[in-house]
């Protein structure tokens, strides 16, 4: 076992939006495959792509009409094939999405179901008679929009389930022939050599659920998520969702050497379940941790702080700041504190995960209204809900659309408008980008141990500065401080008694081999990475 997943980095890829190799302004796997030597050379180890599969893209492939082939968009199974054996030549791993509680409502499975009552694939859903006012059986709701989670089928009298879109029916995991039709399809892409997957949603999966209204949420209020205004005390995070758990790691671990992620949006007390009573669920329950912290120096060290309180020691700590659901990170924190923010990333315990041009500062894309395609956005506009900003095509070059297609081709949502200055070409070329900054510290982090592996712990600073030392797992040599600077004034902190060090990387550049001890002067917006000469 190499655990390579406990020293790597994982780099998300949004499929539509990476690379159109095939000039119909969709982003696909041939494109993906083109693009690889830039993520070898980036440093990182693998790549999680999300959802390739057929799919009526009602929620942009997270309605899956055949979990066990490629959707024409994208490509096709030898497609597939291709871009694993090439990663695997350069020494990437392949991660892919799986989508664990619900299907489309055009897979073939669902199709059956719904034909009638007695079909064998009935209960590979959830379908229930009306409830005593003959509307919906509970009062749960859907994700998008806060409607009803209980659409009404016609032609069986019967209503089915949908935490999301009603094109999104939830997959039944207490029927035991579902069961094994997906775990089947776990072994199915193993077998074609991917090396782990993302697990959607994977704290909503359902083995037998009570029906059960939800409580109102007191906290709500007019213009938050329509969707907010109940608890979800019967619909997620039940002791189903660690059953599922168990079944998925059983059969990754039929093979050698894969990962099993899960994403799982809950507290870190809550969290820390997903790793399994006996390690036995996932590797990685994601983190959201920094994408959910206020940006202080404060708040970001009292979540760093808890979160590694409370990982077990069977279990491996993970952390992201970004991803295809969230407002791009540079546009939460502005473009000087993304630096900081991806200092701190590759400097914390654990496995990091970038998302797909985070590396490079992207801010969000500006999408007109009349080209939304997000259906979140669209049910619910103008709370801030979209997610199309965050998905807009990879910055590559100053050629027409960035570089993400062929000029004479439209790319799906629109390149964001600071593609000229903010592309991988611009900042290959220098040394003060993000881009360079992403690397060096992705190098700093492959050469050192203590950068991913070592123990982690937080000094007491002025307001303002969260500092952190890690040194190496075996012993306490090859030491580093890390200090970050959250705001936009110089702020210095005096650092223990007869510390001195070298810097290793700069986030605003510029300090790199610069010596420091006494006093710690931070500029605005700056970290620092030291190497430790001395300490006391
Ligand atoms: C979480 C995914 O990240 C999101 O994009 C998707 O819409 C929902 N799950 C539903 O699958």
């Amino acid at each position: 076992m190499s655990n390579w997943w406990k020293h790597g980095i994982v780099y998300q890829v949004y499929p539509r939006s990476f690379q159109d190799a095939d000039g119909d302004g969709v982003g696909d796997l041939a494109g993906i495959t083109d693009r690889l030597p830039y993520l070898a050379d980036l440093g990182v180890d693998a790549v999680w792509i999300s959802p390739i599969y057929p799919s009526p893209m009602a929620d942009f492939g997270y309605d899956v009409a055949d979990y066990t082939g490629v959707h024409e968009l994208f490509g096709t199974l030898d497609d597939a094939d291709q871009l694993i054996e090439s990663a695997h030549d350069l020494g990437l791993k392949v991660i892919l999405d799986y989508v664990v509680n619900h299907s489309s409502h055009q897979h073939p499975w669902f199709q059956e179901s719904r034909s009638s009552r007695d079909n064998p694939k009935r209960d590979w859903y959830f379908w229930k008679d009306p409830g005593p006012d003959g509307g919906p059986p509970t009062n749960w709701v859907s994700r998008f929009g806060g409607g009803s989670a209980w659409e009404f089928d016609e032609q069986t009298g019967q209503y089915y389930l949908h935490t999301y879109l009603a094109e999104q029916p939830d997959l039944n995991w207490g029927n035991a022939d579902l069961r094994r039709a997906m775990l089947d399809v776990l072994r199915f892409w193993m077998d074609r050599g991917v090396d782990g997957f993302r697990v959607d949603v994977a704290y909503r999966a359902m083995v037998a659920p009570q029906w059960r209204d939800n409580p109102p949420n007191p906290d709500w209020q007019e213009g938050m998520d329509p969707y907010r205004k109940l608890q979800e005390t019967y619909t997620k995070n039940l002791p189903d969702a660690h059953v599922v758990g168990r079944m998925l790691r059983d059969v990754v671990d039929e093979y050698d050497d894969r990962v099993l992620i899960g994403e799982v949006t809950l507290p870190v007390d809550r969290l820390m379940a997903f790793y399994g009573e006996n390690a036995d669920e996932y590797h990685l329950p994601f983190n959201f941790n920094l994408i959910h912290s206020d940006w202080t120096a404060d708040s970001v060290r009292e979540h760093v702080d808890d979160y590694e309180q409370h990982v077990p020691t069977t279990g491996w700590p993970n952390y992201v700041l970004g991803n295809h659901d969230q407002h791009r990170f540079a546009s939460r924190v502005g473009p000087e504190q993304a630096r900081v923010g991806h200092m701190l990333l590759l400097t914390l315990r654990g496995t990091p995960t970038i998302y797909y041009g985070d590396e490079l500062g992207m801010p969000d894309g500006r999408i007109p209204p009349e080209m939304v395609q997000d259906p979140w956005e669209l049910k619910t506009p103008g709370l801030g809900l979209g997610r199309d900003p965050a998905r807009t095509p990879m910055q590559w070059s100053k050629a027409p659309h960035a570089g993400f297609c062929p000029p004479d081709a439209e790319p799906w949502l629109p390149v964001g408008p600071d593609a000229n200055v903010i592309n991988v070409e611009v900042q290959q070329q220098e040394a003060s980008s993000m881009l360079s900054l992403t690397k060096r510290l992705i190098a700093l982090r492959r050469e050192n141990p203590a950068l991913h592996a070592g123990p982690y712990r937080s000094f007491d600073t002025p307001e303002g500065v969260f500092a952190y030392a890690r040194q190496s797992p075996e012993d306490d040599t090859d030491r580093f401080l890390i200090a970050l600077n959250f705001t936009a004034e110089t702020q210095t902190w005096a650092l223990p008694d007869g510390l001195h060090g070298t810097v290793e990387a700069s986030a605003r550049y510029g300090r790199r081999d610069d010596t420091v001890r006494g006093i710690l002067a931070l500029r605005p917006n700056d970290g620092l990475v030291i190497r430790v000469d001395h300490a006391p």
